[in-house]
């Protein structure tokens, strides 16, 4: 089993301790690669290193960053495309049918539901804080948040439409037609809508999680559980992992690396193969980029296959196959209590209800 953990080497680490997270991999049996990835992606940075109470010198994670500055009208547009069925070929779906914002960002479903009632074949992750993933989807496929939007566009099972369709509709909202014409010389195209989307996302971070101000020196931030709970997480290794400032969402890792998941799960999909469908390389088979973690109490079922319905339940599943252990009821209580307090506030722009 552990020659499958050895094979899992596709860590790619963002700006965490490389120290620690080397460590934390090499009593997995895993090799990090190098930073090759991340590296290149130029990240904003926080504007001022978290003041840490732990005592250590620097905590493996960090708390959120500030939002960026962000075009106030540019996002307000794109959070009402984000909310607007026309961008589905029957009108019945709009981003915000999979992604609610209200309830986690997610749908609470294990597989998404789109056009036609069809079921997709993988769970929809948050787009709260998605803007901080180092790639997006499952598998990585899309660099940016800007060409993600091209798959849920055409999937058949999300918003079933061309590009074609889409423009021509909001072409024909005089409101649209305005509003694009004062923010872009080109008007409605397939590309400001995009921008206009992207823009809205990258306002969707979620400050102020009771563990982000513990970081910053909030004491009573944690209660004596949480803290314990976030000392098993470092101690048992899901910091190899889960890493930076999203808790997640900065390398790829297999599913299954000390115990043969899917094995164990069986009725193996094209979904499960992760990685693998985008590079065609066998040592990517069951590769998926590590989720974060934050607001993680709100968006089961967990997994890319949605098969995990408690917090609980996904914890054991990550300590078997991903730590090759077995965590006591209390461990598990522990580190579900630090999960918690990794939910923060649903941003401004969303709350304002500007549309
Ligand atoms: C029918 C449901 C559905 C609709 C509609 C939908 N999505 Fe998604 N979204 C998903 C699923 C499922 C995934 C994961 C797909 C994968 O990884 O292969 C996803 C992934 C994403 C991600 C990547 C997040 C991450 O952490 O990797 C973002 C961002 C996103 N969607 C934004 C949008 C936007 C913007 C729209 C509208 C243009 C949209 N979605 C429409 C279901 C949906
Ligand atoms: C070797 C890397 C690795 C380690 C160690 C690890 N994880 Fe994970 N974790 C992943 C990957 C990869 C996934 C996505 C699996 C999938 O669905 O395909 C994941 C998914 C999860 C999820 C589900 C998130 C969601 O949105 O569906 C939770 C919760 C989680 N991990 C918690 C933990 C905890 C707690 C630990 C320590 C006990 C841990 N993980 C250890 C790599 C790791």
């Amino acid at each position: 089993m552990i020659a499958v953990g050895q094979r899992a080497k596709a860590a790619v680490f963002g700006r965490v301790p490389r120290a620690l997270a080397a460590l934390a991999l090499a009593s997995l049996g895993l090799t990090p690669l190098c930073a090759c990835e991340s590296a290149k992606r130029e990240e904003p940075k926080p504007a001022s290193s978290p003041r840490l109470s732990s005592g250590l010198d620097r905590e493996p994670l960090e708390a959120l960053p500030e939002t960026p500055p962000v075009d106030h009208a540019t996002a307000s547009l794109g959070r009402k495309l984000f909310h607007d069925k026309r961008l589905s070929s029957d009108g019945s779906t709009a981003c915000a049918s999979c992604h609610d914002l209200a309830k986690g960002g997610d749908d609470g479903l294990a597989r998404s539901v789109g056009v036609g009632k069809r079921k997709g074949g993988i769970n929809a992750p948050s787009v709260f804080n998605a803007a901080l993933n180092f790639v997006q989807f499952w598998d990585g496929r899309a660099k940016t948040l800007e060409d993600q939007i091209d798959g849920p566009i055409a999937h058949p099972s999300e918003m079933n439409t061309t590009w074609n369709d889409v423009v021509a509709k909001l072409k024909r909202d005089t409101e649209y037609t305005k509003a694009f014409a004062e923010r872009y010389p080109d008007g409605v195209t397939a590309a400001n809508v995009r921008y206009s989307i992207a823009a809205f996302e990258r306002t969707l971070l979620t400050h102020d999680a009771p563990f982000d101000r513990w970081l910053r020196g909030e004491q009573g931030a944690l209660s004596p559980e949480q803290k314990e709970g976030y000392a098993l997480f470092k101690g048992v290794g899901c910091i190899a992992c889960h890493q930076g400032r999203n808790v997640g969402g900065n390398m790829f890792q297999r599913f299954g690396v000390l115990g043969d998941y899917f094995k164990d799960r069986g009725n193996v999909t094209e979904a499960d193969y992760g990685r693998y469908n985008v590079t065609k390389d066998e040592s990517d088979r069951f590769v998926f980029r590590v989720p974060s973690l934050r607001n993680v109490e709100h968006t089961a079922p967990y997994f890319h296959d949605g098969s995990a319905q408690t917090l609980p339940q996904a914890v054991q599943v990550m300590a078997k196959y991903q730590l090759g252990r077995k965590l006591s009821d209390t461990q598990i209580a522990e580190i579900v209590a630090f999960l918690k307090s990794l939910s923060g506030k649903v941003p401004e722009l969303e709350l304002r209800g500007i549309r």
